[in-house]
């Protein structure tokens, strides 16, 4: 097996490889004076199972094209098998038409990665599960929620709650809660605007616990802001914020630890200062059992 970083992963890529021993063959990458991607995979890829490791995070486009050329250019080396290894799945959240002649993002991302070469695709904790079931080409998307689990036990946290931002992170929390044997629940949101949001008042009783908020995306960082401001109103003693994905549109970490957070920690889907757990793990043994 050998793989091959994009610009968007590379000390995750690193980290795979080293978990799996196997090779790294590093890309060319340049822009055309007119600013189009050149991309060259310098090594031999014949008979190899080739995975490209890129996320399509910010600037998903940009990314999102140099994985398809180094799809297209290890197909074009002659490897067995090319596995798109996409850390961060951009464009999930566009999974369905919400208005008529809208795009379905997700689904056109999956297709576009096949016809560029990919046999099959690995990602992690994607938006929406459907996305991988319907995807054309075989798709898996692995779960960072025992690693965040056993990172929260190594904070040495009491009585912690591990409470979903939202609904929608109920089952992140529920499965983040199982690694550590702690109670579970969720608060309930309502999307004013797609940057406005606001937390429901009720809640669990947190006072004087210890609560660790848990959502796949960590965007504007509007839903972590409200649950943290609610959870402190109402008591909480230390307030973490965890997500797999640190989408980061702004710079909200700074935002986020104003509004009372101890600590924003998130995974290295994307690869930022805040990265402290590395997904690495999932890859490595996915790719060992042989991939989606
Ligand atoms: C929404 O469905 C996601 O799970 C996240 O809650 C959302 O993407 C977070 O966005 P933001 O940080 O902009 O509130």
């Amino acid at each position: 097996m050998i793989i091959v970083p994009g610009s968007a992963s590379p000390k995750l890529a690193s980290r795979i490889a080293e978990g799996l021993g196997c090779g790294l063959i590093r890309p060319e990458l340049a822009r055309f004076p007119d600013g189009e991607t050149y991309a060259r995979i310098p090594g031999d890829l014949r008979g190899e199972h080739a995975v490209i490791v890129q996320s399509t995070c910010h600037p998903q486009n940009e990314n999102l094209i140099e994985l398809f050329l180094l799809l297209d250019a290890a197909k074009g080396l002659g490897a067995r098998r090319v596995t798109a290894a996409v850390p961060y799945f951009g464009y999930a959240r566009q999974d369905r038409r919400f208005k008529p002649g809208e795009a379905m993002s997700a689904h056109a991302m999956c297709r576009l990665m096949g016809s560029a070469g990919a046999d099959d695709m690995l990602t992690v904790d994607i938006h929406e599960e459907e996305i991988v079931r319907g995807s054309p080409i075989p798709a898996k998307s692995l779960t960072a929620a025992p690693l965040l689990g056993r990172h929260i036990a190594r904070l040495g946290l009491k009585d912690a709650l591990i409470l979903g931002a939202d609904e929608g992170a109920l089952k992140l929390a529920r499965d983040v809660a199982a690694e550590l044997g702690a109670d579970h629940s969720c608060l309930r949101k309502r999307r004013l605007t797609p940057t406005m949001v606001v937390t429901e008042p009720e809640c669990p009783d947190v006072a004087g616990r210890d609560v660790v908020i848990v959502d796949d995306i960590i965007s504007t960082g509007g839903t972590m802001i409200e649950a943290a401001t609610v959870l402190k109103e109402r008591g909480a003693e230390g307030i973490y914020a965890f997500c797999i994905h640190p989408v980061f549109a702004d710079e909200v970490e700074g935002k986020i630890l104003a509004a009372g957070v101890r600590e924003v920690i998130a995974t290295d889907t994307i690869e930022h200062r805040a990265s402290a757990v590395s997904v690495a793990p999932l890859f490595v043994e996915a790719l060992r059992e042989g991939g989606p």
